[in-house]
């Protein structure tokens, strides 16, 4: 049996911590043969409930599962921690301006960052899914100078799904029969998802869709999905998110198939064209456990300025949090 590894999981007894960790335990995070210890993260008045997620997770007897912990101390929660996925985060509260939204959560992602400089796995692979997730990207990593950039990630995997989705339903093909999907820039309404180099059964996308589908249906339908589930069930959307998160691990950690690439959200390095130092959501390819942005796609007029519209709002929000960023 392999030794375990550590994974960290914040707003554990969140919504999404619900959907996701009875998934990771079972190994369909890391395979059948990966043992893991789960290191829970919650705020102290959340950690009653937390307890009973535990005796859950002990309930199923997973064989998998070498341990669990919980705390309400980041440095606790992240000690030795191979992956971290960071999924609490402050939502919005009535009368609360985009702005306050950001500096609230700089301010937990801050103490975040430098909990996992201090503590984490030097080889630590990091995951930000608390929103606004990209720029909260940005703030833990800019607070973890000890580890390298590549190690954090946001994610826009569940954007790349519901793409997959949609575009699957209105070709009729299945969604293992698309290739070469793209969700460039924020989590955000902003995002660009981009079918112009997707294959449907190896047919370009573009030549089976008509424009005013992609305009007028396709990406505001991508775009606006979460807001259509808080609409339809109350809450924010749980099941897909805590599916996205195992999709994200798994690619970056077992690799992604030659002929197809993923969505994710990283350190931008200048490729495309896309200011340095933002988390901006790349087609990426991964093998080995690493990820490499895919290069040299054509991108038309179209697609730039959806691209830069995106890429101004995660500068604005950066603009909004600067004076927080070491
Ligand atoms: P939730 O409100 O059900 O759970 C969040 C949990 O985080 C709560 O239990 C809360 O006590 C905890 N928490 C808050 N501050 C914390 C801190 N400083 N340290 C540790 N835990 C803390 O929310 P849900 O539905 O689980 O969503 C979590 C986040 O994920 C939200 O910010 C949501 O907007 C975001 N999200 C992101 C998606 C993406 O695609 N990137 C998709 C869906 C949700």
């Amino acid at each position: 049996m392999k030794a375990p590894v550590r994974v960290a999981v914040t707003g554990a007894a969140g919504q999404i911590g619900y959907s996701l960790l009875f998934r990771i335990a079972a190994g369909e995070m890391f395979g059948k043969d990966q043992p893991v210890i789960l290191q829970l993260l919650e705020i102290t008045p959340a950690l009653e409930v937390l307890e009973g997620v535990v005796m859950e997770l002990e309930d199923c007897a997973f064989p998998l599962l070498a341990g669990v912990t919980t705390s309400d101390q980041a440095k606790i929660a992240f000690r030795d921690a191979h992956f971290i996925l960071l999924i609490g985060a402050k939502p919005r509260g009535p009368g609360m301006e985009r702005r306050d939204l950001l500096e609230a959560n700089a301010a937990i992602f801050s103490q975040q960052g430098k909990a996992i400089d201090a503590m984490a796995s030097r080889s630590v692979r990091v995951l930000v899914v608390g929103n606004p997730a990209n720029t909260n990207a940005l703030i833990v990593q800019r607070n973890a100078p000890t580890i390298a950039p590549r190690r954090f990630t946001a994610m826009t995997r569940l954007d790349h799904n519901r793409a997959l989705a949609q575009l699957a339903s209105k070709t009729g093909a299945r969604v293992n029969e698309l290739r070469q999907m793209i969700i460039w820039g924020n989590h955000s309404s902003t995002q660009y998802p981009d079918i112009s180099q997707a294959t449907v059964k190896g047919r370009r996308a573009n030549g089976l869709v008509d424009r005013q589908w992609l305009t007028q249906d396709f990406i505001p339908t991508v775009q606006q999905r979460g807001a259509a589930i808080i609409r339809a069930r109350g809450q924010s959307s749980a099941a897909s998110a805590a599916n996205a998160i195992i999709d994200h691990m798994r690619s970056w950690i077992l690799g992604t198939p030659e002929d197809d690439w993923v969505s994710m959200a990283i350190l931008s390095d200048g490729s495309y064209g896309i200011a340095e130092g933002l988390f901006f959501s790349f087609p990426c390819r991964c093998s080995a456990g690493n990820y490499q942005v895919v290069e040299g796609l054509e991108i038309d007029e179209f697609s730039r300025t959806r691209m830069l519209a995106t890429e101004q709002e995660l500068a604005e929000e950066r603009g909004a949090i600067k004076h927080l960023l070491p």
